[in-house]
Parts: C-alpha cells; sequence; structure tokens
C-alpha cells in the first residue's frame, strides 16, 4: 500500500474512533432515570405501532438495497474493461430498462404506503376497545407546561403523572404561541396550538420516568421547556392523587411558616396559585404542591432548597426571557420563601 492510501486509511480510522466516541459520550447522561430521550424503545401501544412501520420498513430498506448492490456488484464485475484501450458498444437509451426503474420504485413506495396509512389512521383516535380513558388537558406556557385533570380536579406543572396501562386521551393547548408537545418513549409528538385545540392518545406500557420536550420552536427559551412524565402503579397513582387534591399544607414553625405571610405579602401572589390561600394567580405555574416535585423552572433545576432560593433571586439568570423578573428579592427573604415553597409537599 502506498503513503496516501495510508493517509485515507487512518483519516477514516479516526473519524470512526471520533464517531463511536460520541456515542459513548452520550451514554454519560444515563444517570437521570428520564433518558434516554428516545423512539427505538416505545414504552406506550401507540409508540409501539410506530416502533412497528419503522422495523417493516427497515427491513423493506435492507431487501432493496441488497438488491441494488447485487445488481451494481454484478455490473462491475461483468462489465469492468477486459483489454487495454478497448471500448464497450456505445448505447443511448433502453426502453425496457427505464420502464423497470420508473415502475419498480413506484412498487416500492405503494407497498410502504399501505402500512403507514394503516398506521396513520390507527394512530389518529384510541383503539374503540377503549371505554373509559383518563383525559388530561395540557396547555403550553412560555416556556413551561401545565396539566390539568379535569374529571379529577388535579392542576399540576411540568411533571405528568398517569397510570401504568391505562388509555389517557390529551387535549392540547396553548395559552400564547405554537409549542410542540412530546415524551418520545410515549410516540410521536403534536403540535400544541393557540385557539385551537389538537388532540393525542396512548396507553403507558411501563412503571417508570420518561423526558419529554417542547419540540417546536416558541422563542428564546424553548430547548428549556421540558417535561417528565412519571407512569405510577395504579394505587401510586391515586396515592399521588390524593395528596394533589389537598389544599396547600399548613408549614411547619420557623422559616417556612415565615416564608408563607412573605408569599403573601409579596407580589409572587400576583402570578401564582397556592390553593387554600390568598395566592390566585394565573401567569406561573401552580405551586400548591410544588415540593413534591422532582424538578423546577421546567425541569431545568432539581428542586433543591438552594435551587429554589436561587431562582427566586434569580429566574432571569437561569432562563432569561420568562415571565418572572428577577425581583431583587434579599437573601434572608429568598432564604424563607424558598423554605415554604419546599415544604409544599
Ligand atoms: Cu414551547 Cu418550544
Amino acid at each position: 500500500m502506498n503513503t496516501r492510501s495510508h493517509g485515507y486509511l487512518r483519516a477514516f480510522a479516526s473519524g470512526f474512533i471520533a464517531v463511536i466516541a460520541g456515542f459513548v459520550a452520550g451514554c454519560t447522561q444515563l444517570a437521570d432515570p428520564s433518558l434516554p430521550q428516545t423512539t427505538v424503545f416505545p414504552s406506550s401501544d401507540w409508540g409501539r405501532l410506530i416502533q412497528d412501520l419503522y422495523v417493516l420498513i427497515f427491513w423493506m430498506a435492507v431487501v432493496v438495497f441488497i438488491g441494488v448492490e447485487g445488481f451494481l456488484l454484478y455490473a462491475i464485475i461483468r462489465f469492468r474493461r477486459r483489454r487495454e484501450g478497448a471500448l464497450p458498444a456505445q448505447v443511448h437509451g433502453n426502453t425496457r430498462v427505464e420502464i423497470a426503474w420508473t415502475v419498480l420504485p413506484a412498487l416500492v413506495l405503494l407497498v410502504i404506503a399501505v402500512p403507514s396509512i394503516g398506521t396513520i389512521f390507527a394512530s389518529d383516535r384510541p383503539p374503540p376497545a377503549v371505554t373509559n380513558p383518563l383525559r388530561v388537558r395540557v396547555i403550553g406556557h412560555q416556556w413551561w407546561w401545565e396539566f390539568q385533570y379535569p374529571e379529577l380536579g388535579v392542576v399540576t406543572a411540568n411533571e405528568l403523572h398517569l397510570p401504568v396501562g391505562r388509555t389517557v386521551l390529551f387535549d392540547l393547548q396553548s395559552s400564547d404561541v405554537i409549542h410542540s408537545f412530546w415524551v418520545p418513549k410515549m410516540g410521536g409528538k403534536a403540535d400544541v396550538f393557540p385557539a385551537r385545540e389538537n388532540r393525542m392518545w396512548f396507553t403507558p406500557l411501563e412503571v417508570g420516568e420518561f423526558a419529554g420536550q417542547c419540540v417546536e420552536f416558541c422563542g428564546i427559551q424553548h430547548a428549556n421547556m421540558r417535561l417528565r412524565l412519571f407512569v405510577d402503579t395504579q394505587q401510586d397513582f391515586d396515592a399521588w392523587v390524593q395528596r394533589q387534591l389537598a389544599t396547600a399544607a399548613q408549614p411547619p414553625a420557623g422559616p417556612a411558616q415565615q416564608g408563607a405571610e412573605l408569599f403573601q405579602r409579596s407580589a409572587c401572589i400576583g402570578c401564582h396559585t397556592i390553593r387554600g390561600t390568598n395566592a390566585q394567580g394565573k401567569v406561573g405555574p401552580d405551586l400548591t404542591h410544588v415540593g413534591s416535585r422532582k424538578t423546577i423552572a421546567a425541569g431545568i433545576l432539581d428542586n433543591t432548597q438552594e435551587n429554589l432560593k436561587s431562582w427566586i433571586q434569580r429566574p432571569q439568570d437561569h432562563k432569561v426571557g420568562n415571565k418572572m423578573p428577577n425581583l431583587g428579592v434579599r437573601d434572608e427573604d429568598a432564604d424563607v420563601l424558598a423554605a415554604y415553597l419546599k415544604s409544599l409537599q
């Protein structure tokens, strides 16, 4: 082998290693149980419908690949140059070949269309056997998610709980611009429009945590408009609903109690609801049980007391452009407010 082909080989090898290193680096995120955010191992019936279609079309593509590469190899070997200087027969046009390479791809597309269209119709609404779906209203806001369970009377934000094995029917709405609701392991995505209701359904089939994400560019914090789906056993879900239905817990005496009093005296109540108190604002997330959530700020911060404090003091530093201004909250005030919010289990 000459030096030039060694050079190519080395370039190819380092490229290959870089790609593998990229994949391995991607795996380091897996400490979060809601990851990976992938469609490849679906955890819902709707996700499996789509996955089955992928797999079917993948194998059809393999057949086409083998056919095309087979013909190519045959042509390369059969019609290779045999004698120095000899030209092959010079031809122009071949009606039979041209008809073949027009009709064959059209047939392939037709064959792909049959299961694809079937899946589109099957995924449009829940299977007829589903008689008692759970209804959830999803409302997109810049840049967080509101989840309402109209039949249960629960309202929460950014973290969605569903019971395993029960089909869920989503009404999707937006309070401002177009967003898109997507939990990759549950299936496809659905756009969320202002002044128009969209719908979507799936049945979660596995207990666990699943990351989701807004997938329609909706402004500067689009990438920080995350959500987290918890698929619970029926028992855990019922217990969660009972806790969510309760009005806000009485804060324990001390910092949390001081924080509760301060909250009621400050601008917080203009934007947030804490049920059972005078705070009835509707601009930001309902905080009645904010302490029970795993994350805050639509999934970008762990729900710790330090992060709550930091967010209360500098929401614009964490998430520039969001509707909560930096209010210049003093250190000691932020401490008691964070203690209060953390106590709202
Ligand atoms: Cu909401 Cu992107």
